[in-house]
Formats: structure tokens, sequence, C-alpha cells
């Protein structure tokens, strides 16, 4: 499985996917902008010539920032998450912590995180909103890599 860093060029193969994980996608021009930022890295995962894969980070050194992650329903469940994280970090160098966001009631990706490392850092009380108007807690989640 090849993890391979990502460009403008692939904003709208990225959007296609955002639209698959979470409710309110972000557009091909939004993801454009982040990465014609230099501080935003994105990192990809290519089968069947399709990206199946994404994650998206800021970086503020010495922080890193994980804003988005999201694998393609059909290959859930076979790893492609945990080597992106794994692999992507891999590339940044002078990083002591990275941070996430995550819903409390997004226990596949809770699981992930916590079988990476990442442990809870703070809570934020009724962060999201859902679109029924319920709201729901945001776990903020740190790592050191190594
Ligand atoms: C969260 C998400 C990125 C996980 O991607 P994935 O490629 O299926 O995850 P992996 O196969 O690498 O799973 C690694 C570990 O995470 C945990 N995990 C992942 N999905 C899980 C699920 N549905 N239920 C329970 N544990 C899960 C498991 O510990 C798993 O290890 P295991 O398969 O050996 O048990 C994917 O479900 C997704 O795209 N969700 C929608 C977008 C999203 O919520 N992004 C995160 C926002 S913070």
């Amino acid at each position: 499985m090849t993890v391979q860093r990502l460009s403008v060029e692939d904003a709208p193969a990225m959007a296609r996917l955002h639209a698959e994980g979470f409710d309110r996608p972000w557009s091909a021009d939004d993801f454009a902008d982040f990465l014609t930022k230099r501080t935003y890295a994105a990192f990809g995962i290519v089968r069947d010539e399709k990206l199946q894969a994404f994650i998206l980070y800021q970086q503020i050194p010495p922080e890193l920032e994980l804003c988005a992650i999201v694998v393609t329903p059909k290959f859930r469940r076979e790893g492609l998450a945990r080597t992106l994280i794994i692999d992507s970090l891999a590339n940044f160098e002078d990083i002591s912590t990275c941070y996430l966001e995550v819903n409390e009631h997004n226990t596949a990706a809770r699981l992930l995180y916590a079988s990476l490392g990442f442990e809870v850092s703070t809570v934020r009380n009724g962060y999201y909103r859902s679109q029924d108007g319920s709201a729901a807690d945001a776990i903020v989640m740190m790592l050191q890599p190594q």
C-alpha cells in the first residue's frame, strides 16, 4: 500500500471522497485553497486508479493538526487509515505533538486513534451541532510522535 503526497490537482477527488465520509462536505475549492498554502499537507492512497483515502494536516510547528481523514466505504477496515497516519507522520520533522478533534459518537475514528497511541487531551462540551439540532462533544486527542 503506497502513501503518496497530494497536491492542488487532487482537490476534486478529495472533495468527492470527503462527501462520502462527512455530513458537511468541503468543496474542491476548499481543498485547493488548503493545498496552495504551504502550512497544509495532504497524503493519499490510490487504488483502482482512484483516490480511495486521504489525510489532511495543518502544520503549526512544533504542532501538527490532523484536520481530516477519510477512507471510501468500500475499502474501510482494511488498514488504510492506519497506514495513512503512520506513513504520513513520518514526513514531518520538528513536530512535538499531533492534535486532532473527533466527535464523541465517532467510535470508528476514536478506536483508530486510540490504537495508534493518541490520548484524550481535552473535551469541548457541545462543540458539534448535528443537522437535527442535537449537540455532541468534541474530543481533542494528542500524540507525541517518536
Ligand atoms: C475512521 C476511518 C477513517 C477509519 O478508516 P479505516 O481505513 O476503515 O480504518 P483502519 O482499517 O485503518 O482501522 C484501524 C483500526 O481502527 C479501528 N477501527 C476502524 N474502524 C472501526 C470500526 N468501524 N469499528 C471499530 N473499530 C474500528 C480498529 O481498531 C482498527 O483496527 P482493526 O481493524 O485491526 O481492528 C473511516 O471509518 C472513515 O473514513 N470514516 C468517515 C470519516 C471520519 O469519520 N473520519 C474521522 C473524523 S475525526
